[in-house]
């Protein structure tokens, strides 16, 4: 067996292991595998341990959309903070506006907005995508069986539903659960910019990678986002696994346990820490 055999061979039992993570230049168990190709990258160059991390919707930005949708591509970002919905100044006039929205197609096809719920008060704010079919039916986040473990992953840092506040991105259901398109989370965007200003939490957690992506305005794949303090304006943010993939993947549980804990010791610092 020569050293690329035995290296695989190693970096296999770490993977199945759970880990994910070495401290080799910022690389990820799966970057060392693809770079000495041990892994197929497969048409695209994507693999299925780290498809969730390649979804990357923002490559779909403005691309893809049609022709004579109506919406014009913002300058950047900075467009989302001249819009009415900044100017909400309640949680309740939010879930008023957003019951009435009908800034993208989803209002057409979903049976019940899902605003988001929790206290004013709420001192962490979970972000997940975008509400399935139980949300749809119930009008709440996070019901399903993505959401029992969610509220598992709470209980585990001693937080309970009540505790917090669980929001999307996007308020509508996509149909049949489809990737949020870019547009639609261009529209929805400002609920949750404002949401965030009026509940100024003292730590954000982004589950997934389309919370993420949409919150930090970046492109990096969740793996590296996870385990670190970002920054959302001024607000720490944790990033983690969304509570579905860990179903579908159960090594990263252990990861996703890291960062909650992460957001834990944030939470309990003292203040101006
Ligand atoms: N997945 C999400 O991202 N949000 C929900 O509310 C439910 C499932």
């Amino acid at each position: 067996m020569d050293a690329r055999d035995r290296l695989r061979r190693y970096l296999e039992q770490r993977r199945d292991m759970g880990e994910t993570e070495m401290l080799l230049d910022s690389m990820t168990v799966d970057d060392v595998m693809r770079a000495i190709g041990a892994i197929d990258t497969g048409p695209r160059g994507s693999t299925s341990s780290d498809a969730e991390a390649s979804s990357d919707w923002r490559e779909a930005l403005w691309e893809d959309r049609p022709a004579d949708d109506g919406l014009e591509a913002p300058a950047d970002s900075g467009e989302l903070f001249d819009d009415d919905v900044m100017r909400l100044n309640s949680l309740k006039t939010i879930e008023n506006a957003v019951a009435k929205c009908t800034r993208c197609r989803l209002y057409k096809t979903a049976t019940n907005p899902v605003p988001g719920e929790g206290s004013p008060k709420s001192r962490l704010v979970c972000v997940g995508e975008a509400p399935g079919a139980n949300e749809d039916a119930t009008g709440r986040p996070f019901v399903g069986p993505a959401g029992n473990l969610l509220t598992k992953i709470l209980a585990a840092v001693d937080l309970r539903r009540e505790d917090v506040f669980i929001c999307n991105v996007l308020k509508h259901r996509p149909p049949g659960n489809r990737n949020p398109l870019a547009d639609e989370v261009l529209a929805c965007s400002p609920y949750l910019v404002r949401q965030l200003e009026l509940i100024k939490p003292k730590v954000i957690v982004a589950f997934g990678t389309f919370a993420a992506q949409t919150l930090l305005d970046t492109k990096t794949p969740i793996g590296k986002l996870r385990g670190l303090v970002h920054q959302y304006h001024g607000i720490p943010l944790v990033v983690t696994y969304h509570p579905a993939a860990l179903l579908r993947n159960p090594a990263w549980k252990r990861p996703t346990w890291e960062d909650v804990k992460l957001a834990r010791r944030i939470l309990d610092s003292p203040p101006g820490a």
